[in-house]
């Protein structure tokens, strides 16, 4: 077997996705020169699947408070040297064709792959080498990094962990981030599925589980969060914008909360008339604000005890506050994305570095910084990315 070649480089960025290709642009065009390492066959996987294969690639609204983080100070400053502006000049100097679908969530007009070849294209013009099909194997340091990979051993004076989170193992997330933060002595906060679906306990589901496929639109709240979007009905539990943006605040054992008539009063016209108060009538004034079927198993599941106005005014508390106790969640299978992280406490917010490692970075979903469903995950990846290739 041949020894490895050695290569030796300014920086080496481990993963080409979101973040490790904007870090290795903003590098490229300070004369540095980099490599990205990634294991997969192509690169940009997660690109190419996000927002039904249409990138929802920024959002114009995006704030602080659109992450969560156990420093929720730590990503205001790259989010601000780095704005949604900024990306969507990059998609239009490419002359990509976009469209805001709702709330500000940008997407691609034609498909996500416009999104790769902007990268692809900007990374070839700052001459970033870019190696596919290359595990990496271990990772050292001596007077400098030291990686080495199946293709060969790469060596620099900078590393940059762009390997992502835990979601979506089957298209090649991996550990390794977290992995190599521990090996340099970095805290870790304790990664878990975040933007993900819910499963029902087992009476939820001999409930409710045969309503696959009916949506509402409803206030899903936990923990001091709410979300007012829609939520579906799934065979395993429940799904849909508002519960994916609760997930991502629910810890196991906790009880969501379900608005299913938001700033509605569905019992007013019963209440205000004694006669003809009866289940029947009860689902009629449910079904003018959810789907029928939904309508009429949860007013059989929460019958009133009796038919006055204060059972009624019950009645109605309950359905502005269904309580939901989840047996769990999809986990990383089909989370969208991973909370927790390499813990901001061990970086510095304007670059990414490690405070206790020299030259050694974190950008992107492997850190502590999780951004709400709608564009802001790759927002933060184009933000961090940004900040390390500035400062490397
Ligand atoms: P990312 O995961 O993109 O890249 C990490 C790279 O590291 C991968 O290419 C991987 O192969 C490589 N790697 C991992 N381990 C390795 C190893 N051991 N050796 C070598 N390479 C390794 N967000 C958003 O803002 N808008 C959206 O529309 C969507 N849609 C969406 C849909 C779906 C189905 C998912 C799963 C996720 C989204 N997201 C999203 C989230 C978004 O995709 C995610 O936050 C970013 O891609 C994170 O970018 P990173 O570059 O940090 O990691």
């Amino acid at each position: 077997m041949n020894a490895p070649s050695q290569l030796h480089y300014d920086v080496i960025i481990l993963g080409a996705g979101a973040a490790g290709l904007m870090c290795a642009i903003e590098a490229g065009k300070r004369e540095r020169r980099v490599v990205v390492l990634d294991r997969a066959e192509k690169i940009g996987k997660k690109i190419l699947i996000s927002g039904g294969g249409r990138c929802n690639f920024t959002n114009l609204h995006t704030t602080p408070a659109n992450f969560l983080s156990e420093n929720p100070h730590f990503c205001k400053s790259a989010l601000a040297r780095y704005t949604p502006s900024d990306f969507i000049a990059l998609v239009e100097k490419h002359n990509i064709p976009y469209h805001e679908k709702t709330l500000g969530q940008l997407f691609c007009d034609r498909s996500a792959r416009d999104i790769v070849h902007l990268l692809e294209t900007e990374c070839t013009a700052a001459g970033v080498r870019i190696v596919t099909n290359s595990l990496v194997q271990e990772v050292r340091r001596a007077d400098e990094f030291i990686v080495i990979a199946d293709s060969a051993e790469y060596r620099a004076p900078a590393l940059v962990v762009a390997t992502g989170g835990l979601s979506i193992p089957k298209i090649g997330a991996t550990s390794l981030g977290y992995d190599i933060a521990r090996q340099f002595g970095l805290n870790i906060i304790e990664p878990s599925p975040a933007l993900v679906p819910f499963t029902f306990n087992d009476e939820d589901s001999a409930t409710y589980s045969d309503l696959t496929g009916l949506s509402a639109d409803v206030i899903a709240s936990c923990n001091g969060a709410h979300f007012r979007e829609k939520m579906l009905i799934t065979h395993r539990g429940l799904s849909g914008p508002s519960i994916l943006q609760i997930s991502s605040y629910w810890r196991s054992g906790e009880t969501i909360t379900l608005d299913l008539a938001p700033a509605q009063d569905v019992t007013s016209a019963l209440r205000a008339h004694p006669a003809g108060r009866n289940e029947s009538s009860l689902k009629s004034e449910f079904r003018k604000v959810l789907a029928q079927r939904l309508a009429d198993r949860w007013v059989e599941r929460h019958l009133p005890k009796s038919w006055t106005n204060h059972a009624l005014e019950d009645l109605e508390r309950q359905a502005h506050a269904w309580k939901i106790v989840p047996a769990g969640t999809e986990g990383f299978e089909k989370a969208e994305v991973t909370a927790g992280g390499v813990d901001t406490n061990e970086l510095s917010a304007k670059t990414m570095e490690s405070r206790k490692v020299a030259g050694l970075y974190f950008i992107g979903e492997v850190v502590d910084v999780t951004g709400h469903l709608g564009g802001f995950n790759f927002q933060w990846a184009w933000a961090s990315g940004y900040s390390a290739g500035q400062a490397i």
